[in-house]
């Protein structure tokens, strides 16, 4: 049986709703905050989870011995994910720190705490094969989720890396590494740009930059637009342009990461590019019509 494991981050988010987000220097009164399950890892998990069959979706992850991180694995736990494998150590649990504006834009600050701290020993190796999917994103220690994917590589399996939130200073050598582990690159037009510098590139749009991840990364690298859709751009160059459903959002957060999860849900299951893009798009839009990141998170009968 095949088994989308996700190893990233845990986090609770705090979140705040204000009619403008504060600029530098500037205090807002907010309207109210909340408390929420969140963290890329754990929500891309969770969207993986609600259009997948019942334990086919395992979450690799750190949090703290805390209040937060018993809320978080309860959770990924409600939500069908398998959490054996998430381990606890004395930092504490991750938390970010969230603002949502009236028209849906939000901020964010993470304090990864024990994301920090995770290694890649956490995912037992004797249970990797050709069914393998991995799901990694910029949250948890690089060299970590780079040993993830090698042995997942090894094992024939396919990883998925979400490049977010990329690092400004992330390297040269550390993006080639992880485009040599890669099989789907997963970036927003800003991501997507400032990967393509660290190889050299120094042009404008993103689709260029895209190809040439795709192409020099020897990937299917796909864009995600937000209102616009999503892009594939095929290592072999080939495109493939679906375009989003237009809504009016409440609230931004997860939106990426539910294209993410759903997105190897349909990976995972043997659809087609076109489907699987098309069903990670009208996930994402779902997702920004509640408040919090993984309360819009559709079901798959929402899907269909
Ligand atoms: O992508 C949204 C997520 O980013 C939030 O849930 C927050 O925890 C941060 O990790």
């Amino acid at each position: 049986m095949s088994l989308i494991t996700v190893f990233g981050s845990i986090n609770v988010d705090l979140v705040a709703g204000v009619d403008a987000i504060a600029r530098p220097g500037e205090t807002v009164l907010a309207t109210g905050y909340v408390t929420l399950c969140g963290g890329k890892g754990a929500n891309q998990a969770v969207a993986a989870a609600r259009v997948s069959p019942q334990g086919r979706v395992a979450m690799v992850g750190r949090i703290g011995r805390d209040g937060f991180g018993r809320l978080c694995v309860d959770n990924l736990a409600a939500n069908g994910v398998i959490v054996d494998r998430v381990a606890t150590g004395t930092e504490p649990t991750g938390c970010a720190f969230i603002t949502v504006s009236a028209d849906g834009e939000n901020a964010i600050t993470v304090a990864s705490g024990a994301n920090g701290y995770l290694t890649a020993d956490a995912i037992p190796a004797a249970e990797l094969s050709s069914t393998t999917t991995l799901v990694l994103q910029m949250e948890v220690p690089l060299q970590a989720s780079l040993s993830a994917a090698r042995a997942v590589r090894k094992a024939g399996g396919r990883v998925i890396w979400n490049l977010a939130p990329v690092p400004e200073r992330l390297s040269t050598d550390d993006l080639r590494s992880l485009l040599a582990v890669t099989s789907v690159l997963v970036v927003n037009e800003h991501e997507a740009r400032v990967a393509a510098l660290r190889l050299g590139w120094s042009g404008e749009s993103f689709e260029e930059a895209a190809a040439l991840l795709a192409t020099t990364g020897g990937v299917t690298c796909i864009v995600t637009a937000g209102p616009l859709g999503a892009r594939a751009f095929h290592r072999d160059g080939t495109r493939l342009a679906v375009s989003a459903e237009r809504i009016i959002p409440i609230d931004t957060t997860g939106a990426g990461d539910t294209f993410v999860g759903i997105l190897a849900a349909g990976l995972d299951e043997g659809r087609g590019w076109n489907e699987v893009l098309a069903r990670a798009c009208r996930g994402a839009s779902l997702a920004c019509l509640a408040h919090g990141a993984q309360r819009g998170m559709p079901t798959a009968e929402a899907l269909s």
